[in-house]
């Protein structure tokens, strides 16, 4: 299996390799308009998708991968040379301008932040300490594959409801919103409200049931709550699935949390 590049939060490789992920079988055009970590992408290695985020740099990263790998890897490797606590900080507020070392500084951050967060302050600005890994380049690291299986995607930068107003009768959907409720009392929820609002959850309903009504496969996954229940009920089947918390780094503090997967026009095995 790929290993994707970032650690992502809310990243959905654990959904494979704990075979939670609904069987997938034919499709037309993949389309992931939540792509983050793009674990379901690299996992289906699908030749025909449409790969879209609001967040600007890390859509430039896999736009830079397919661009030049080697340079971004000759770049990665200073990075690597370079990481103290005084460079991370010199580079999580340095703003560089082309794409290759756009990526090459994401990368390193994603890398080399707490627990492989990602959160901006007010202005934008990415506003994660340094955490306790030092390993910028991993043996695991396959960019000249990587770039390979991105190079036949469409990738850009837009808001989900144009990306999947876009699928079609036979597209396959792969929906993958940050986790939010109607009212909660949870911080890590809580800071996903001010990037994906109530009313975001609602226009996402609304245009995944267009989707549905033109014969389009969806796999949403979500929040278990019962307010999702509500909001998505005419979407179609939901189950639960659940995962082990990795966001504390204690192992007592580790415990099994459910989400939701809602399905549409798709057949259960
Ligand atoms: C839970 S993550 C997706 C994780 C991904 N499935 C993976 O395996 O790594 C949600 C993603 O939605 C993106 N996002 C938030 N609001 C969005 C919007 N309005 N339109 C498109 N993408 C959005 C975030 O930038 C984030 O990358």
């Amino acid at each position: 299996m790929i290993t994707p590049i970032l650690k992502w939060p809310g990243g959905k490789r654990w959904l494979i390799s704990s075979g939670q992920l609904p069987k997938i079988s034919q499709y037309t055009k993949y389309i992931e308009p939540f792509l983050g970590g793009a674990a379901i992408f690299f996992y289906l290695k699908p030749e025909n998708a449409i790969l879209t985020d609001v967040n600007k740099e890390l859509i430039e990263t896999y736009q830079a991968i397919v661009e030049d790998y080697v340079s971004l890897e000759a770049l990665l490797r200073d990075h690597h040379r370079n990481h103290c606590t005084d460079y991370y900080y010199k580079m999580r507020q340095f703003s560089p301008k082309d794409r290759i070392s756009i990526a090459a500084r994401f990368i390193y951050l994603n890398r080399t932040c707490w627990n492989g967060l990602y959160r901006v302050n007010k202005k934008g600005q990415f506003n994660v300490p340094i955490g306790t890994r030092t390993s910028i380049l991993r043996d695991t690291d396959n960019f000249e594959l990587l770039s390979v299986i991105l190079k036949s995607a469409k990738i850009y930068y837009s808001d989900f409801e144009q990306t999947i107003d876009l699928s079609d009768e036979g597209d396959l959907l792969f929906v993958d919103p940050p986790y939010t409720v109607k009212h909660n009392h949870n911080n890590f929820l809580k800071y996903n409200e001010n990037i994906f609002s109530w009313q975001d959850q609602n226009r996402l309903k609304t245009c995944l049931l267009r989707a549905k009504n033109r014969g389009v496969q969806i796999i949403m996954t979500n929040a278990d709550h019962e307010c999702i229940r509500e909001l998505y009920k005419e979407i179609g089947n939901c189950f639960i699935v659940t995962r082990m918390s990795s966001l504390s780094s204690k192992s007592d503090n580790r415990k099994s949390i459910t989400e939701s997967v809602f399905t549409a026009n798709f057949k259960l095995n």
